[in-house]
């Protein structure tokens, strides 16, 4: 692949050039806000009512009660007419989309013109992909394409990616693991940028998506991602404003987790965002760049989170007002602070869950999110012991096992081990099981009424 940019090359003196490409969106629709489509009002038009109907039964049983259901459902009156409205999978639009287009291309050096308008038509060609689409988040992970050196470190990938997916199924999100290198010159953290935009191509009916690094965990399983706080942006990342403004320190912000909406936009800023990348040929500047501006990086190169606190910082004008530097809870957090707090935070909510009798009653795993928003009401009388969303074992390389050398190797393994049995606790509670020990393997079955026993 050539490198590619050239057009869209990233360069402090072409400002005008970018913000020139950026006010010129030609044909504003009534779909677009602020010049990203947002898929809120107009489509929410298309009310869907989700099946009540989506099964028969047909119980020749002499149980009455079992009867009185059967009967029940049948008034219902169910059959395979629209009142059920899933996605249909079994469906493609006969009308051209944008797929059939032969100069569409997955690859990030084909620049994508109009994919918002694009994106729309296609939901509109096929609309059962309607109902929920400005909600819709599929979360994007992944490794490298051979094995890991770290002799533990292909099991740590995979309890690692079983959270995720655990995380996933109790929320009813999509999820992709790539272990493929897409670009052959942009790896290691640069890898995720072509992988995002061949996923938003594939994923038309999602809004987000969402990049996790493999070496992330979701410590709380119930928590959501507060969308409707990020309705007007696009780019979500853990950050805080004055360190980067301020301080000027390259961990201001984390890029190994975001939400990047599925937009035009988005495109357009990775497009920017990769210029300072290893498969541009300003790669070596944009190290040196980096270096002067963020005094304490200490990836010698162009890395991709000091490329993102660059453009937040020195480019502020032009990308910041859809870019949300989210401080307010865990969007990631660093393991070392978090990993000590897991047993108090383990006490405090078995204390809430003796309290409160309806946070401890056994249910289905799929209405868990239920409990997850009854449970909200009650976290603010815990304070400082809520559950951290997602904890981030940056530094601790589980895969090649090259972790950083201020912290001993003991240390990571050890807290990914209790973080990924604290997370499978809240799962394998659904399951009837607990590990009553963090370090240990074993799970041991949980009696009726626990914790309140
Ligand atoms: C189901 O259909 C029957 C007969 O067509 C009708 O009498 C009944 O009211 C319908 N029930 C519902 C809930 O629509
Ligand atoms: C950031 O800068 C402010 C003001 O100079 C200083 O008080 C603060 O300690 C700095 N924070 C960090 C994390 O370096
Ligand atoms: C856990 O709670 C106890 C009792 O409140 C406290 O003494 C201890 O410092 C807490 N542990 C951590 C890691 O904060």
């Amino acid at each position: 692949m050539a490198p590619s940019q050239e057009g869209l090359s990233h360069h402090p003196k072409k400002n005008t050039h970018m913000a020139s490409k950026f006010n010129s969106r030609s044909k504003p629709s009534p779909f677009l806000s602020n010049g990203c489509i947002f898929l809120g009002g107009a489509l929410s038009t298309l009310f869907i009512i989700w099946g009540l109907c989506s099964f028969v039964i047909p119980i020749p049983n002499s149980d009455p009660k079992i009867d009185l259901v059967a009967t029940q459902l049948k008034s219902l009156n169910c059959t395979n007419d629209a009142t059920i409205e899933a996605p249909d999978m079994l469906h493609d639009s006969p009308e051209r989309t944008f797929y059939d287009d032969p100069e569409m291309a997955y690859t990030m050096d084909s620049p994508m013109k109009n994919w918002d308008e694009k994106r729309e038509e296609w939901l509109l060609q096929h609309p059962s992909f309607l109902a929920g689409a400005q909600e819709r988040v599929l979360l994007v992970t992944g490794s490298q394409p051979s094995q890991c050196h770290n002799p533990i470190g292909d099991h740590l990938l995979l309890r690692f990616f079983k959270n995720k997916v655990d995380y996933c199924r109790l929320h009813n999100y999509d999820i992709f693991y790539n272990n493929v290198l897409i670009h052959p010159k942009m790896n290691i953290y640069w890898a995720k940028y072509p992988l995002v935009r061949a996923t938003m191509m594939a994923h038309p009916e999602v809004e987000w998506i969402w990049w996790v690094d493999s070496d992330a965990i979701f410590t709380d399983m119930e928590f959501k991602l507060p969308l409707n706080r990020y309705k007007n942006h696009n780019l979500v990342v853990h950050g805080w404003e004055e360190l980067i403004h301020i301080n000027r320190t390259w961990t201001g912000l984390n890029a190994g987790v975001f939400l990047i909406r599925n937009c035009q936009w988005s495109l357009d800023f990775m497009d920017v965002w990769t210029s300072m990348g290893p498969q541009s040929p300003e790669y070596d500047k944009w190290g040196v760049i980096q270096r002067s501006t963020f005094k304490d990086k200490v990836i010698p190169e162009s890395d991709d989170q000091t490329a993102l606190a660059y453009l937040i910082a020195i480019e502020k004008d032009k990308w910041t007002n859809k870019i949300y530097l989210e401080d307010n809870y865990y969007f990631e957090g660093y393991w070392l602070d978090i990993e000590k707090t897991f047993n108090n935070i383990s006490k405090s909510y078995n204390e809430l869950e003796r309290e409160v009798k309806g946070l401890r009653r056994r249910h289905a795993e799929k209405v868990s999110e239920t409990y997850g928003t009854m449970r909200e009401g009650y976290l603010n009388n815990i304070g400082q012991w809520r559950r951290p969303f997602i904890t981030h074992f940056t530094g601790c390389q589980p895969c090649n096992g090259h972790h950083n050398p201020n912290y001993a190797a003991e240390d990571c393994w050890n807290g990914m081990e209790r973080a990924l049995n604290f997370a499978d606790n809240q799962v394998l509670r659904k399951y009837g099981f607990v590990h009553n020990n963090l370090m240990d393997k074993a799970v041991s079955p949980i009696p009726f009424d626990y914790p309140n026993v």
